[in-house]
């Protein structure tokens, strides 16, 4: 057993105080029991609860504690149930934090970026990714650290994308197919009409969720210009709120609306904030998109103003060139975007070609399974 390791227990043995592998943490009685791994508690194959919390009593508290190696013995009254704890699985698990974060912060495994990561992009070849599991862990860890990453060297061929969501989950079908196509022929004599980019933007934001990933994938790129460029979101909603935290407040608190209604059939509609929070602060979202936005009407007459102050500047943020990271992509190359975080864009064209590209949607559980998967082994608490 380390020297260092001791704890101490609350005379009413409701809190357990654990010092050990250089921190210290303090757990309740009740958190304890109910985190036990023992078989009665969990199932021994799929490590699923086996009980509800309605089967531990609520004046659960800590009758005794010993150590032994690596392990904290407690036994529980009134169970009188007697768990063995893996000493590095607690403090992997402690809650017992003091400093309030910062709203809008976001997960330690995210990093964000602006025009800087042009020159170390997160990429990877398909043949490696789809032959080579470290190789494929990787890069998905890359698209969780940055909410993009890109692919090079595929097939070209028809509806190739889906070998790319085959990587690592399944393909999210909606009225626009399982795939759809992003064809644009570059009209020479009207070169008037060749130049348009569009503005950064996620997509689809009228859905309710919205699809979580997209994959754009390159078969034909004759045409000069129209690179493809991305934003970050969360770095967007960052600076909005150092810039000024009421902007980024009023676009957290209140809901925007976004719908589509563009062919027969199809009413889609939603009503969510532009930058999403979760209720202890953390960034969760972000919803950017000028061609879909519908009247906000959700906003109270006295902060429309401040709303709009601060829909206009997150545009500006987003349009700064300082924000964006641009690529071309080259027949064969694909690009995964997390579609809650990253805003994508395509830069206008300056001459003739063709340009043809597949995009489709995922969802990035299925991403982020197939990464936890793949990743270093995690023992869940020892008996
Ligand atoms: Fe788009």
């Amino acid at each position: 057993m380390p020297a260092m390791t001791r704890f101490t227990l609350s005379p009413d043995g409701t809190i357990l105080s654990l010092t050990a592998l250089g921190q210290t943490a303090r757990f309740h009685a009740v958190w304890l029991r109910d985190n036990a791994w023992d078989e009665t508690t969990r199932a021994p194959g799929n490590g699923q609860r086996l009980i509800a919390l309605r089967d531990i009593p609520a004046d659960t508290t800590i009758r005794a504690a010993t150590l032994e190696e690596t392990k904290l013995r407690l036994t529980f009254s009134p169970e009188d149930k007697n768990i063995a704890y893996d000493i590095g699985w607690l403090m992997d698990h402690s809650y017992d934090r003091s400093t309030p974060k910062e709203t809008g912060w976001t997960a330690p495994h995210i990093r964000t970026w602006g025009s800087e990561l042009m020159a170390t992009l997160p990429v990877a070849e398909y043949s490696d990714v789809k032959n080579n599991s470290a190789a494929l862990h990787t890069w998905l860890t890359q698209i969780t650290r940055y909410g993009f990453g890109k692919l090079n060297a595929g097939p070209v061929e028809d509806r190739a994308l889906m070998n790319v969501v085959d990587l690592f989950g399944f393909v999210r079908e909606t009225n626009y197919g399982r795939h759809f196509e992003v064809r644009t022929e570059v009209n020479p004599t009207n070169l008037a009409y060749t130049g348009l980019g569009l503005q950064a933007h996620t997509d689809n934001p009228y859905r309710d969720p919205v699809p979580t990933i997209q994959v754009l994938y390159c078969l034909e790129n004759s045409a000069a210009g129209g690179e493809n460029m991305v934003v970050d979101g969360f770095a967007s909603a960052q600076r909005l709120r150092d810039e000024n935290p009421e902007w980024f407040d009023v676009l957290s608190r209140h809901c925007a609306r976004f719908e589509y209604a563009g062919e027969a059939g199809v009413a889609l509609r939603s009503r969510r904030p532009m930058i999403e929070l979760a209720p202890d602060g953390g960034l969760s979202g972000v919803l950017f998109n000028n061609r879909s936005t519908a009247a906000i009407t959700d906003v109270p007459f006295d902060r429309m103003e401040t709303y709009y102050a601060a829909y206009r500047r997150l545009g500006e943020i987003i349009d700064d060139p300082a924000m964006e990271v641009t690529f071309r992509l080259n027949p064969g190359e694909s690009f995964v975007v997390d579609n809650t975080r990253v805003l994508h864009a395509r830069n206008g064209y300056s001459g003739a070609g063709t340009r043809w590209l597949q995009g489709c949607y995922a969802d990035k559980d299925g991403l982020l399974s197939t990464l936890a998967a793949s990743g270093s082994t995690q023992t869940p608490a020892a008996q």
